[in-house]
């Protein structure tokens, strides 16, 4: 009896294991086939990190995307965009070159938004999101501890031309001053194209110059334009129509360049009076601590403003420069080189055309970012590095350059570069009908300032190894605020 009776319990026993079995063994079927995804837990942490930079007030993007009542009207249109990675936006090969600001989503984190949406997008419990993230008000760098406007409103008519207009602001600095970070921002989003700010540094007087009457200046400024193969249209600048046209501008004769007064090709290196840009799309972060930038007593800032029209409005704009100042000693300052052909020259009416520059780093250095910039008939670009034993790599790779995201790639790590190595920055261009961004394919284009003209860049930002600059830098507070308001 005590027996079957334990052979019975231990059969019941058994049967409660099996049920239990099948029970948890369905549950966890039903959890991997329709595992439940909220905004809340699963969706909102994705969102805050790879979106909500751009999508929010005042930022670039057309809608914010910081809560759930915000994120759920545009769950379809979400849907498409990241499928189709058109969302964040990159055009870099991912087989070349690693990238801090690469924004792409995870094949996982796809999924996770696509089933979310599949179940209807629910939000689940509100106390499960995480908090908003905290961005500084307008600032991607942080708060500036200097800020520097335009000194007046400009204001832009409703009808004609592209207009580059030119803003000098003085600094107001009474030393030399070491900065951490730097950047441009737009005041009105709807004209402001793009913004290049300039340091123009005190110059030096030099006694020995020869004193020219006015009329003098004059005549040899006409030489001078008769020479270049650019001249002033206007508020542009551009390569004249008969000037002489190279593609490959690494076979440029460096005595054009001197002859034909222009910079580009092996004369990027004189563009260290570059200070930040800003285009739509990019993003610009503090450089390391002990980078720098230096602006030396007495400097005005230079804003280069290229703006486009809205037909029909008349629109006004005050745009402005926002710095931080290097807190540490300044061990490294950085350099701009735009390796760039401005003797380029596009046949009508034809795809595929390639244009290359050149430029040789002539001291050791270290690369901290790419960007490449061209104009609407732009379709790709490939920047390489030929090292002075002969082998070369390619640092970046654009298939698809998108004329409306002028993205910088920030190097995950500053890449070493031996002195002597040829950088050779390759363009690809689209002057036929099938380019549907392309104004006129039935002219020959050339360089210049306006849209409707190309350009053929490829910036290289970079530090200098041999640099001991160490002077520490003094306390921010002694300049703060800015001269021209705000
Ligand atoms: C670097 C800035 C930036 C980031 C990061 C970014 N976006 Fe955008 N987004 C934009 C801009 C600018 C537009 C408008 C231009 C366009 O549609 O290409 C846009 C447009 C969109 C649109 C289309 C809106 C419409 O009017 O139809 C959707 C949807 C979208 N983004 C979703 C996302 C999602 C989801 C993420 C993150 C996974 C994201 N974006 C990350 C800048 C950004």
């Amino acid at each position: 009896m005590r027996n079957r009776f334990n052979t019975a319990a231990i059969i019941i026993a058994l049967s409660a294991v099996a049920l239990l079995n099948i029970g948890t063994s369905k549950a966890f079927e039903t959890k991997t086939t329709a595992k439940k995804v909220t905004f809340s837990k699963d969706v909102a942490p994705i969102i805050y990190k790879s979106c909500a930079e751009c999508h929010r007030a005042g930022e670039a993007a057309p809608m914010s995307l910081l809560s759930y009542k915000d994120v759920r009207p545009w769950a379809k249109a979400i849907r498409e965009k990241i499928v189709k990675r058109e969302m964040p936006h990159w055009d870099a090969d991912p087989n070349f070159g690693k990238f801090s600001n690469d924004a792409r989503l995870t094949q996982a984190q796809i999924d996770t938004i696509v089933s979310w949406i599949d179940q209807g997008a629910p939000e689940g419990n509100p106390k499960d999101t995480p908090p908003v993230p905290k961005f500084t008000e307008g600032w991607a760098i942080g708060k500036p501890d200097l800020i520097l406007s335009m000194k007046d409103e400009f204001t832009l008519e409703a009808s004609g031309p592209d207009e580059y207009q030119y803003f000098e602001i003085p600094t107001g600095f009474t030393e030399d001053k070491y900065i951490q970070a730097v950047e441009a921002r737009p005041g009105n989003r709807k004209i402001v194209h793009h913004i290049i700010a300039f340091i123009k540094a005190p110059q030096k007087e030099n006694p020995n110059r020869p004193k020219f009457t006015r009329e003098e200046m004059a005549k040899l400024r006409a030489e001078a334009e008769k020479a270049s193969i650019q001249y002033q249209d206007g508020f542009l600048r551009r390569t004249k129509a008969d000037a002489p046209g190279y593609n490959d501008g690494c076979s440029i004769p460096q005595d054009e360049y001197r002859k034909r007064r222009v910079q580009g090709g092996e004369g990027g290196d004189a563009n260290n009076n570059w200070l930040v840009g800003y285009a739509p799309g990019n993003v610009v972060q503090p450089w390391e601590p002990g980078t720098v930038k230096k602006i030396p007593a007495g400097s005005s800032v230079i804003f280069q403003i290229h703006y486009s029209k809205v037909a029909g409005e008349v629109q006004k704009d005050r745009s402005s420069v926002g710095m931080i100042f290097a807190k540490g000693p300044a061990k490294k300052e950085v350099y701009m080189s735009g390796v760039s052909n401005p003797f380029m020259k596009l046949e009508p009416n034809k795809d595929n055309q390639r244009v290359s520059a050149c430029w040789t780093a002539d001291r050791d250095i270290h690369i901290i970012s790419l960007t490449p910039h061209m104009h609407v008939r732009g379709t790709a670009q490939r920047i390489e590095a030929i090292f002075p034993d002969g082998k070369s790599q390619i640092l970046l790779n654009v298939p698809t350059y998108s004329f409306a995201w002028q993205t910088t790639y920030l190097l995950t790590e500053p890449m070493q570069i031996p002195k002597g190595t040829k950088f050779l920055v390759t363009s690809v261009f689209d002057n036929s009908s099938k380019n549907k961004y392309n104004p006129a394919p039935d002219k020959a284009v050339r360089w210049g300032d306006p849209t409707y003209d190309e350009m053929m860049i490829g910036f290289i930002e970079y530090t200098v190894d041999s640099q001991t600059l160490n002077k520490p830098a003094k306390a921010a507070a002694a300049v703060s605020g800015s001269p021209t308001g705000q």
